[in-house]
């Protein structure tokens, strides 16, 4: 299988000029079955005011956004992941879609929202969910749904190959954490990074690329640059995710004692 993503840096507020970019670059990229784009890749990231995502959000699967990467999808022949701001009635969300070749396949809503995103967007209720992509079994997550194990493990004791992760990183310990991520359940992640400086009214971050992709022995099998518009696309081998035996008597899911886990599933008061 051919997986990979496509790193560039979304005009805040400009939906067209960020589907050019994006079907520029998708264009030159070599043939793929999966490709990841980065979260909010319709919108850019940094809102002041909720009245600004009114014009750059767009209903699922309905919106212009999503039917240019659809369109892009058939062109070339693969399936895309990709970031975007949903609206939803008066509610606005901050979504991940799967598409394919024969159109819309699903969406996933951001569940651990990060930051200043609390002011605009309502949290995801999930279900965490795989889906299968030419035989491969593939996870949504965007960004900081990466910092809660749990959110991966759901995804991988459902037999999850791959792990889409649409991203926007304002800290810097993704990219290492996703190692671990891929270490400890087995599986390949692909997390795909915006690049760029971005300013709304006293509000700026700089985000700083590093998309990669990471393999089940926790290596980086390419990483982008800090500050380029890119793509890359890498040979997985799914036997590698299928395998969860780390010695002759380590089964990364059989070995779990889920018993002396219950305090996770509590609502604890912090
Ligand atoms: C993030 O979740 N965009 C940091």
């Amino acid at each position: 299988m051919k997986v990979g993503f496509l790193q560039f840096q979304p005009i805040l507020g400009d939906v067209e000029e960020n589907i050019d970019k994006i079907s520029r670059i998708i264009r030159t990229t070599d043939s793929f079955d999966l490709i990841v784009i980065p979260e909010l890749a319709n919108s850019g990231y940094i809102f002041a005011d909720r009245k600004e995502l009114e014009n750059i959000s767009e209903e699922i699967p309905s919106g212009f956004f999503v039917n240019k990467l659809i369109e892009l999808a058939k062109e070339k022949d693969g399936y895309i992941v990709s970031g975007i701001c949903e609206k939803k009635g008066d509610l606005f969300f901050n979504s991940s879609v799967l598409l394919g070749p024969e159109g819309y396949v699903s969406k996933y809503r951001k569940i651990h929202l990060f930051d200043r995103e609390k002011l605009f967007f309502e949290p995801g209720d999930g279900p965490f969910k795989v889906y299968d992509v030419r035989g491969m079994k593939v996870g949504l997550l965007i960004c900081w749904d990466w910092i809660f194990p749990e959110a991966t493990r759901s995804l991988a004791i459902q037999g999850m190959d791959v792990l889409a992760h649409s991203v926007n990183l304002v800290l810097s310990f993704c990219q290492n954490a996703m190692s671990t991520r891929s270490i400890e359940n087995q599986i390949y992640a692909i997390t795909s990074n915006r690049i760029g400086k971005e300013t709304n009214q006293e509000f700026k971050l700089h985000f700083k690329g590093n998309s990669q992709v990471t393999s089940p022995d926790g290596k980086r099998l390419v990483q982008a640059s800090t500050d380029k518009e890119e793509s890359h696309i890498v040979s997985i081998d799914l036997e590698k995710s299928r395998n969860k035996w780390l010695s002759d008597r380590n089964h990364i899911f059989k070995d779990r004692r889920p018993n002396m886990y219950k305090l996770l599933i509590e609502e604890e008061e912090f």
